[in-house]
């Protein structure tokens, strides 16, 4: 469904009656990014989604294991022990659970007694595009569903810079507040993008798409402009198309030609959402660029990585502040309803419910 409209019209942050927004569990019937590639090797890396507690390691041929973060034996962490070839060792008293998932071998069990037939929770894990993703939910669906896609993470044409958010804050505000972009005004000291104006909006049961026209900063046309992240004096405003996109449970961004954004959300609990925001700055333009040898545009590719991270660190600090304090506000005053003139967090709220409602009717 496509609306187009004048963002003048005001409309309700929230449905009477409806479930609120901030109390919404999330539908763990999707891939979860929980990690970056890099930061999963042969020590146990725990992490947490949406309460869950989940080890990951790699195992002896380098494939990635998620195992619940819970030793059989006495519920200590699996994580705070140690990988030894493919199976996961308790720090506690050194029992050893197996990729599978079972009890392998326990350092003191007497001759006459039989391994414990007890059964760790494995979880559906995959990597791709630099990060590792989880499938929280019903295991028998994670092959009917695929991770968000990010091609931008191994294409020489594309400049990435990641930043960590963490914030003490329901997901809901954190959406939100990507989806709407008439926060500008919060970042005009970073000069991102300023002046925008909604001027479409398209929903599904799984995405809400958003089309702004914005005034860009940037304009990467020319090899040297790529300097304009670090130069404030070389950004010049022009009108580009702003487009942003909750692709549940994730957010996709591109402005104009120069730049992708993607963030990748990995909701610990109902009041700590932690996730990757990605930018890629688009090296298209330069077709003469595109000619040279590939080992060197892999290694420009490399050597440029982390090109925006002042400017991406910078804008994440900001937006942190404001979400704490929504979320703040909320739990000061839960039955205070904002006065929202944004139409496309009617529909980001929609869909978060939708999520919601669909996760407790799966099978
Ligand atoms: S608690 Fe893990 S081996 Fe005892
Ligand atoms: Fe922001």
């Amino acid at each position: 469904m496509t609306q187009t409209f004048s963002d003048s019209v005001e409309s309700p942050a929230s449905q009477p009656g409806s479930l609120d927004v901030r109390q919404a569990g999330i539908n763990p019937n999707h891939w979860y990014v929980a990690a970056r590639s890099d930061e999963v090797t042969t020590t146990p890396r725990g992490v947490t989604i949406w309460g869950e507690a989940i080890a990951l390691y790699r195992d002896s041929h380098g494939q990635v294991q998620a195992l619940a973060d819970r030793c059989p034996h006495r519920f200590v962490k699996l994580s705070e022990g140690q990988v030894v070839g493919d199976e996961l060792e308790c720090a506690y008293h050194g029992w050893r659970i197996a990729g599978d998932g079972h009890c392998a071998a326990v350092p003191y069990l007497a001759k006459d007694q039989r391994l414990p037939s007890c059964r760790v929770r494995l979880y559906p894990v995959r990597e791709q595009d630099g990060f590792i993703w989880v499938f929280p939910g019903e295991a028998a669906l994670a092959e009917q569903i695929s991770p968000l896609s990010i091609p931008e993470w191994e294409h020489l044409n594309y400049i990435a810079t990641v930043s960590i958010i963490d914030c003490q804050a329901h997901y809901s505000y954190l959406i939100e507040n990507l989806m709407d972009m008439y926060h500008g005004h919060l970042h005009a000291d970073y000069q991102a993008w300023t002046e925008a104006k909604l001027q479409a909006l398209e929903e599904t049961s799984d995405r809400v798409d958003v089309h702004y026209e914005a005034q860009s900063y940037y304009r990467i046309d020319k090899i040297w402009s790529i300097s304009q992240l670090f130069f404030p004096s070389l950004r010049r405003l022009h009108p580009e198309p702003l487009d942003v996109s909750y692709v549940y449970p994730n957010w996709v961004s591109t402005l104009g030609q120069d730049f992708k954004i993607y963030c990748l959300f990995c909701p610990i609990g109902p009041t700590h959402t932690r996730a990757y925001l990605i930018h890629f700055t688009s090296l298209q333009a330069f077709w003469r660029l595109h000619k040279l040898p590939i080992a060197f545009r892999r290694f420009l590719k490399q050597r440029l990585f982390g090109a925006a991270q002042s400017l991406l660190d910078g804008l994440v600090r900001q937006d942190v502040v404001m979400i704490e304090q929504e979320q703040q506000a909320y739990l000061a005053n839960p039955q205070a309803r904002p006065h929202e003139l944004n139409r496309a967090l009617v529909s980001v709220q929609r869909l978060i419910r939708e999520q919601h409602q669909r996760s407790l009717t799966m099978p």
